[in-house]
């Protein structure tokens, strides 16, 4: 059976990833792979309904485990429809976020701790990445690279939520660094783009027979 690759971006609001991610993913395509490029919450027709009651900021009300169990849903239904179909043709899967941005924002930022993965485990059934690319960022500074636009639910909660999270981020690297690569999201997107790619093109040099 083919195997494809699986690589996500993790960070906080404002660490620049779609930048990277869309940067890698035409590196990717004019080498000649099949890439598929998606997003968490979202990607797929029910998942970016999930993410409109997510992210709306009228939601104010929205219970922690509520919002726990509407970024499992909507995981679930992108790994069953998505992400799993995909990595079984060969593709690459770069994914925008995924289960430890539900580590990082719902078991340290909301304080669920352990629940958060096990309730993930159920829609996520083993499909875990390959590859975790953390763009690491200080708080202050990804919100002070965010504050021109309009901020969502999660984005406009205060900056103790956003220090708990940034915790959270850095002990999913201590506890898997063979998965997890963590760049300083300061530096130029020159310099992050090229490692990235090294780190990718080691990857899949990896994975062949
Ligand atoms: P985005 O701004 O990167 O598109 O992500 C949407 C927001 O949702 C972002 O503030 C992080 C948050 N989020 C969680 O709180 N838990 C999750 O599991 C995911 C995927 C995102």
């Amino acid at each position: 059976m083919k195997q494809g690759l699986f690589i996500t971006f993790e960070g906080g609001d404002g660490s620049g990833k779609s930048t990277q991610i869309n940067r890698l993913g035409q590196y990717l395509q004019d080498a000649g792979y099949h890439v598929l490029l998606t997003r968490e919450p979202g990607g797929t027709a029910i998942s970016e309904q999930i993410r409109g009651i997510l992210l709306d900021p009228e939601n104010g009300e929205m219970a922690p485990m509520t919002e726990c169990m509407l970024y499992a849903a909507a995981r679930s239904q992108l790994v069953s429809q998505v992400i799993r179909p995909a990595l079984e043709e060969g593709t690459i899967v770069i994914c925008d976020r995924f289960l430890d941005s539900s580590i990082a924002y719902q078991a340290y930022g909301r304080g669920l701790g352990s629940a958060v993965e096990e309730i993930n485990g159920y829609g996520i059934d083993g499909c875990m990445p390959d590859l975790t690319i953390y763009l690491r960022i200080d708080p202050k500074a990804g919100h002070s690279r965010i504050s021109g636009r309009d901020q969502d639910r999660i984005e406009s909660e205060p900056d103790a939520f956003h220090e708990r999270v940034l915790q959270g981020y850095d002990s999913l690297y201590e506890k898997y660094p063979e998965r997890i690569l963590c760049l300083d999201a300061g530096q130029s997107i020159e310099k992050i783009a090229e490692i990235i790619r090294e780190e990718v093109q080691e990857r899949i040099r990896r994975r062949q027979p």
